[in-house]
């Protein structure tokens, strides 16, 4: 941007005509752009053509304490993010304390690095020569707009004669867009953050229908198997016309009792409440393992706890009953569609204090963004959202599901 004639040269009246010329094409660009990025690439453009710049940025105010800044040409971290005033090279203007600052060499002016101050910038594109002027609207500061050189000592009071029209003419403008652009920004924050809800809203309706079912599966399980048993041994207790076969009796009993128990089991994981999370997890792997491959060999299953707290003391129970539920399911689906030969559970606390867990297999794995997402899935996600947690799957060289827990967001156990 280097390649203006410098307005110094140029006699005061043709250097007047000149910055009227450049105002008025301003105001045309203005007139034009809706969006603050190519508003300022489009002043400072004009602004080349009589001064010359390394760097051309505007500061804005974004609530009392912070700050929002857009460049042109290099890119630093002031545009980056909101950066807190407290830190920014310009504070004292934008605080009211001075209207404008010239610094000649700001690599070595207290003003712009002070402990704490984001001026890697100015090291970094060695921004020596800075003019800042003051951004006005209704008598309300609003920002700075700040020009910069690599040069030292480029900047004078006749550089401030151009700046200081130049922001006052582009202030009211720049904040009206940074009134839309914060207006668009929430408008979209509040779009996403309803969708989000509107997601897990949806999910737990869908398992609130899952439970229904579940409900009505162990009615009739219950009607069909254990009622269907107890009629039966009842009509068998009350038939005079044959003896009592008392073995027969125990052994249908038994075999009525272990149904019961199974049936009680799946419903309720007993283990959990008996034995713990780790454990329970361990029991479901194996007996899900055996029944699906029965010689020992044929799947290998592991579970490696190395949480470093009493999960069952320290979670609450609906969060331990969740993890259970997605670890399950994560297992199902390993030995019901990957065909694997190792299935592996690590349950970790990571650097951040989440806690983690892992379900992986080495089997075929599949593409977990395709559509083939059926209850199962959804509702590892919508119980891992119900307890605040995140999930997580990739399938590469087998899938891994990861639960993530941040323990942070976890009230005191019931
Ligand atoms: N570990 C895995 N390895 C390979 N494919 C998997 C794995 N996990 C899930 N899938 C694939 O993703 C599909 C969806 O899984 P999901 O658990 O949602 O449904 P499902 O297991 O088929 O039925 P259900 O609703 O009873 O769980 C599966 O049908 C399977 O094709
Ligand atoms: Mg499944």
């Amino acid at each position: 941007m280097d390649q203006a004639t410098t307005q110094h040269a140029a006699p005061a009246s043709a250097a007047a005509g000149r910055n009227r010329d450049i105002f008025l094409r301003i105001s045309n660009h203005l007139a034009r752009v809706t969006q603050i990025q190519s508003a300022l690439a489009a002043v400072a453009k004009e602004v080349a053509q009589v001064l010359p710049f390394t760097h051309f940025d505007i500061c804005l105010l974004d609530g009392p304490d912070w700050t929002v800044s857009y460049e042109v040409g290099i890119q630093t971290r002031w545009s980056r993010k909101r950066a807190r005033l407290e830190n920014s090279p310009v504070r004292s203007i934008l605080c009211g304390d001075l209207d404008y600052m010239i610094c000649t060499n700001a690599m070595e002016d207290p003003r712009q690095t002070f402990a704490g101050a984001t001026s890697e910038p100015i090291f970094n594109h060695n921004l020596r020569s800075r003019v800042h002027v003051s951004m006005n609207v209704m008598g309300q500061r609003v920002g700075t707009l700040n020009i910069s050189h690599s040069d030292q000592n480029r900047f004078d009071h006749d550089t401030l004669a151009l700046a200081q029209p130049l922001a006052d003419l582009l202030a009211p403008y720049f904040h009206a867009l940074r009134a839309i652009e914060k207006a668009r920004q929430d408008a979209q924050a509040r779009t996403e953050l309803q969708s989000r809800e509107e997601g897990l809203r949806r999910g737990a309706s869908s398992l609130t229908l899952a439970l229904e079912q579940e409900r009505q599966r162990i009615g009739m399980d219950l009607h069909d198997q254990t009622l269907a048993d107890l009629t039966r041994l009842m009509r068998i207790l009350t038939d005079e016309t044959h003896p009592l076969d008392r073995s027969y009796l125990a052994e249908a009993m038994a075999t009525s009792i272990r149904d019961l128990r199974q049936i009680i089991e799946e419903a309720m994981p007993a283990q959990l409440d008996l034995f713990g999370l780790s454990h329970a997890l361990s029991a479901h792997l194996q007996k899900v393992a055996q029944t699906r491959a029965p010689r020992a060999c044929d799947l290998r299953t592991s579970l490696v706890d190395n949480v470093d707290f009493e999960m069952d003391e320290m979670l609450p129970k609906d969060v331990r009953t969740a993890i259970y539920r997605i670890g399950q399911e994560a297992v199902n689906n390993a030995v019901n569609h990957a065909g694997a030969s190792s299935i592996v559970i690590t349950l970790d606390t990571d650097r951040a204090g989440d806690l983690v867990m892992c379900v992986r297999d080495d089997g075929i794995g599949f593409d977990t963004h395709g559509r083939t997402r059926r209850s199962g899935l959804a509702h590892m996600e919508t119980r891992a959202r119900l307890v605040r947690g995140h999930l997580d799957i990739t399938s590469e060289h087998g899938t891994c599901v990861t639960f993530r827990l941040p323990l942070s967001a976890q009230e005191a156990p019931q």
